[in-house]
């Protein structure tokens, strides 16, 4: 082993000697050793979301966080590159605070349900329906719906983006659950109004509840805080209220954490409910001998290696296929070919950045 790769290898092994094979950790700090470098050349930073897997998340990064602490750090930076080993929404938004940085994407498709839940021509139907009520919009979504948005927020600062507002009724897209997480944790009442023939949902999910879906829970905006949309993130939702209930019939001492996309039934029987550097801080800051991680399985393995005396049990069986293209071969190459370069209309990425620009001066 080089010199280089060597001191590589010995760091990542400090951290996660317990979490990842040896054999994969020598093959990995090779990699991360050519990504230096090419980091170096090309004046590069790499943002690593928290969904990233130990090896890249513990060698690469520049920064790791939740999305609103990677957006601050994408708007932050001086480099002429920014890599962001996450998702499209997340390099999305990269690009539409900090506009003059070439912003790279390792993997092409790496996707998101949530932000595949809505188009912009929804959000237009429902501001006709609507006409007046402000729009809070989710930052998983793609830069044409934050365009069309009064602002953003993230799972860390949602109910507070609502309050800001200060208004009587707000529609809250695209999210569902965190929608009705939000509304029970302000003490709002929410509605799911009718799908617009815009919406582009039919033929996604199953017949009857395509069918639910479409027709809405009423338009009436007596008593109403709230207007959602039925997006939902394809992992978060799998997981179950018997998934809790099992688990803590194994471990009685369990401390259970759930990410505000699961259900409400999920989040009110969980322990604690909170964005993914909330979840974090969470395990950091108690005591628990176990605890149960229902979010991104990889996210387990990086908390689990930061806490050695801390048992994490995960559900590994449900994963985010998209956070889960992002490789550090990918993160090499983008870097070496570079690609895949993130682009975002003017027009659209000026109306963006005001309703991202809004939240993120929230905090
Ligand atoms: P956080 O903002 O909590 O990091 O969540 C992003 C996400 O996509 C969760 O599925
Ligand atoms: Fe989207 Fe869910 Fe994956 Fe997060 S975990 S990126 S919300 S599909």
């Amino acid at each position: 082993m080089n010199p280089q790769v060597q001191a590589m290898y010995e760091k990542m092994r400090a951290k996660l000697e317990k979490v990842v094979p040896d054999v994969e950790l020598r093959y990995k700090a090779e990699i991360a050793v050519e990504i230096n470098e090419l980091k170096k050349q090309r004046n590069a930073v790499i943002l690593g979301h928290n969904y990233m897997e130990p090896a890249l998340f513990y060698s690469i990064p520049d920064f790791t966080g939740d999305s609103l602490d990677l957006s601050r750090k994408a708007a932050q930076t001086d480099k002429d590159v920014i890599v962001f080993c996450g998702v499209r929404f997340m390099a999305e938004t990269a690009k539409i605070l900090n506009p003059s940085k070439t912003v790279l994407l390792p993997a092409e498709k790496a996707g998101c349900s949530l932000a595949e839940s809505i188009t912009a021509a929804d959000v237009r139907a429902l501001k006709a329906k609507f006409p007046g009520v402000p729009v809070v919009t989710y930052v998983n979504t793609y830069a044409d719906v934050k365009a069309e948005s009064d602002i953003c927020c993230t799972s860390s600062n949602a109910a507070a983006v609502i309050e800001s507002l200060h208004a009587d009724t707000v529609i809250f897209l695209p999210d569902e659950y965190l929608a009705k997480n939000v509304a029970r944790e302000t003490g709002k009442h929410i509605i799911f109004p009718a799908l617009s023939p815009a919406s582009g949902e039919e033929g996604k999910r199953g017949e009857g509840e395509e069918e639910k879906r479409r027709k809405g829970d009423g338009d009436n905006l007596l008593d109403v805080q709230l207007i959602g949309w039925r997006g939902r993130c394809e992992v978060h939702e799998k997981f179950t209220l018997k998934d809790i209930q099992t688990v803590r019939a194994q471990f009685p001492d369990v401390v259970i954490l759930a990410h505000p996309e699961c259900s409400p039934e999920v989040t009110g029987a969980a322990d604690f409910s909170g964005s993914t550097n909330a979840m974090i801080r969470y395990v950091k800051e108690s005591k628990a001998p176990h605890y149960l991680l229902l979010t991104e399985c990889a996210m387990g393995d990086n908390i689990a290696a930061a806490n050695p005396d801390k048992d994490m049990l995960r559900l590994c069986m449900v994963r985010c296929p998209h956070m889960n293209m992002i490789t550090m071969e990918d993160t090499r190459d983008a870097l070496k070919f570079n690609r895949y370069i993130i682009e975002v209309p003017e027009e659209i990425r000026v109306k963006a950045y005001r309703a991202v620009e809004r939240m993120i001066k929230i905090g």
